[in-house]
């Protein structure tokens, strides 16, 4: 007798939630194509625009999914299944993804797959690169970090993610590009804080973070904090920022570093948890990941970080949060609209 060979299933996956309009195919766990069109018309504006963001995503995604096909090399027929991002997100950006994908779920008869945004991002874990990859055992901890949010959360499986400390108030993504605006730098600012930072002095500065009860956290009176010493130095030194900036930036950075790790440093003692893992936008941050590794070693821990491309909004995590999904048959009807906002647990 053979041994029965188990085709793995082609899955188209869709993002739009903000501003990155992306496809990916995944043939199971490996991702066959990852196209990212990312919206640069929200530069000129300091931040997202949502209802240009819709109207970016409705002219991109017809070309950004025909390329993930091609670079796939998949044909329409070949696809067992449609996934796409139903929440949380922008409302009128969701809308583009979600319908697009009911359409072709409709058009080619294959079963669609709504994925939570957030637990896409904890899952980009599992997308696989090679074939000795190690991956994270459940349960394990996951800092997820980016525009829209910051949490601690706590994964039993691939169905079942616990938030067990979340931010109360901005993200830390919007800590740094809240930062970044004030001090001029373009949009998103956490790339350009990273990159000067480099530079800079982390401990030149000193930013008061908040002390908050159990692992909550709180970002928006660093903004101000940051908006404030601005101002009074610019008081005295006309170029203040111009010639602080790379230290300015390395401080403001090392501060929210600091914060993050802090109360995840605390969650991975309270749960006895030693599988650790970093993912959303911010975990891009070079000084983040380094930390993160530092702080893994310390405690004996096993640190997972996505690569780059699966950091910040991208389809491939949609996919493979899709895989998991497809398994269980996991499908849904076309009667539903997308949730800008969704709990996690
Ligand atoms: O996950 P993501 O792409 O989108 C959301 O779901 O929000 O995260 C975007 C966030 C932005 O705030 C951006 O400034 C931040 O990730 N980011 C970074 C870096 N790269 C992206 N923050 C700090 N350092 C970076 N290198
Ligand atoms: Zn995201």
């Amino acid at each position: 007798m053979h041994p029965t060979i188990v085709q793995q299933p082609y899955i188209l996956a869709i993002e739009s939630s903000c501003d990155e309009t992306s496809a990916a195919v995944m043939c199971g766990t490996q991702v066959l194509s990852n196209i990212i069109a990312t919206q640069k018309i929200h530069e000129k504006y300091g931040g997202v625009v949502p209802e240009l963001a819709s109207r970016a995503h409705q002219v991109n995604i017809l070309p950004v999914v025909h390329q993930a096909l091609s670079e796939a090399g998949v044909q329409r027929h070949q696809l067992n299944a449609v996934a796409v991002t139903q929440g949380p997100g922008l409302m009128g950006s969701l809308l583009v993804g979600v319908s697009f994908a009911k359409s072709l779920s409709l058009g080619l008869n294959i079963p669609l797959i709504a994925v939570h945004h957030m637990k896409a991002h904890v899952l980009a874990h599992f997308i696989r690169k090679s074939a000795d990859q190690e991956v994270p055992a459940y349960p394990f901890l996951c800092l997820t970090v980016s525009g829209g949010h910051t949490q601690i959360v706590l994964v039993h499986d691939a169905m079942n993610m616990e938030v067990i400390g979340e931010t109360i108030d901005d993200a830390a993504g919007e800590a740094f590009d809240k930062a970044a605006k004030v001090l001029g730098l373009p949009y998103p600012g956490g790339p350009m804080i990273d990159r000067h930072a480099t530079h800079g002095d982390a401990l030149k500065y000193h930013f008061p973070i908040p002390r908050l009860e159990g692992l909550r956290y709180s970002f928006s009176g660093l903004k101000t904090s940051l908006l404030y010493f601005l101002r009074d130095r610019k008081k005295e030194q006309v170029d203040f920022i111009e010639q602080e900036m790379d230290h300015i930036c390395a401080s403001y950075q090392h501060t929210i570093v600091t914060y993050l790790l802090k109360n995840f440093s605390r969650a991975i003692d309270e749960t006895g948890i030693r599988d650790i893992c970093l993912a959303g936008g911010v975990s891009a941050n070079s000084y983040l990941r380094q930390r993160f590794h530092e702080l893994a070693s310390t405690k004996g821990c096993r640190a997972f970080i996505p690569d780059f491309q699966f950091c910040t909004d991208n389809a491939a995590m949609i996919g493979i949060a899709a895989y998991h999904q497809y398994q269980l048959k996991d499908f849904t009807d076309l009667n539903w609209a997308p949730k800008a906002h969704w709990k996690m647990s």
